[in-house]
């Protein structure tokens, strides 16, 4: 079977990158998570004091972006991959709110995105590969071969969040987590750079009553479908 591109995008917390890592695990296609790069620039960021309190110094992102070098390393225990800032794990970081909290402003500008979507279009040059993120069938696999758009309520991706956050030991509340979950779906959406929007030829996939299970069946008919033309 010829391995094809697979865009998924989509609002955030809806469960993406679980279910593209599923997809791509079922496939044996690459996984990469292109929000973890964002949150990566943003976590370096925050440490370098380039980024607080809500202000962004961009001169100083813009000259310290040659320094932030990402990568991924699949962990076979979690079998998923990884995130790396400049050699350091950092993937537990990347995820808490105080980076999800400062994100969408860091990825909405310009010089930020151009960055990333190079290389994110050099990981995918070869295909057999699984990204999601909010521009990946717009903008960074305009002709990826199939283009997911996932969505749910936002109170359902709130909740999502809460229990990945708690599971993981980490202190949060829901009120501020659904805050988050808006701000940054209008940040997304509205900003001048590749804003959120499905892709015309995206299929779309509202996961709000799916189970993990029925959603990655889901998705594997839809691979189905563009690979047995
Ligand atoms: O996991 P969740 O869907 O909440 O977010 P994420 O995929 O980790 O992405 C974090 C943030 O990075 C998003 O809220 C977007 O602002 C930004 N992002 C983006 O602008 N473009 C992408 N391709 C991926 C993420």
């Amino acid at each position: 079977m010829n391995k094809i591109t697979i865009a998924i995008d989509g609002h955030s917390s809806c469960g993406k990158s679980t279910m593209a890592r599923d997809l791509a695990s079922r496939l044996g296609y690459v996984y990469v998570d292109s929000g973890a790069m964002y949150r990566a620039v943003t976590l370096y960021a925050l440490r370098g004091g380039i980024a607080h309190d809500g202000q962004i110094d961009e001169p100083r992102l813009r000259d310290a972006l040659p320094d932030i070098s990402i990568s991924f390393i699949f962990n076979p225990t979690t079998q998923r991959p990884d995130t790396y800032l400049n050699g350091e794990l950092v993937e537990r970081e990347i995820r808490s709110l105080q980076v999800s909290s400062c994100v969408s402003p860091v990825a909405a500008l310009p010089f930020v995105r151009s960055a990333m979507v190079e290389q994110q279009r050099l990981m995918g040059e070869k295909g057999g590969i699984v990204m999601d993120g909010r521009d990946i069938g717009t903008t960074v696999f305009p002709n990826a071969e199939l283009k997911v758009f996932v969505t749910a309520s936002a109170e359902v991706r709130a909740r999502r969040r809460y229990l990945e956050l708690t599971a993981k030991g980490q202190q949060c509340d829901f009120a501020d987590i659904l805050r988050n979950v808006q701000e940054r779906d209008y940040i997304d959406s509205h900003r001048e750079v590749s804003p959120l929007r499905p892709a015309p030829d995206a299929v779309l996939l509202d996961n709000s009553d799916m189970t993990p299970a029925g959603q990655l069946e889901w998705l594997l008919h839809q691979v189905e479908l563009k690979t047995n033309v």
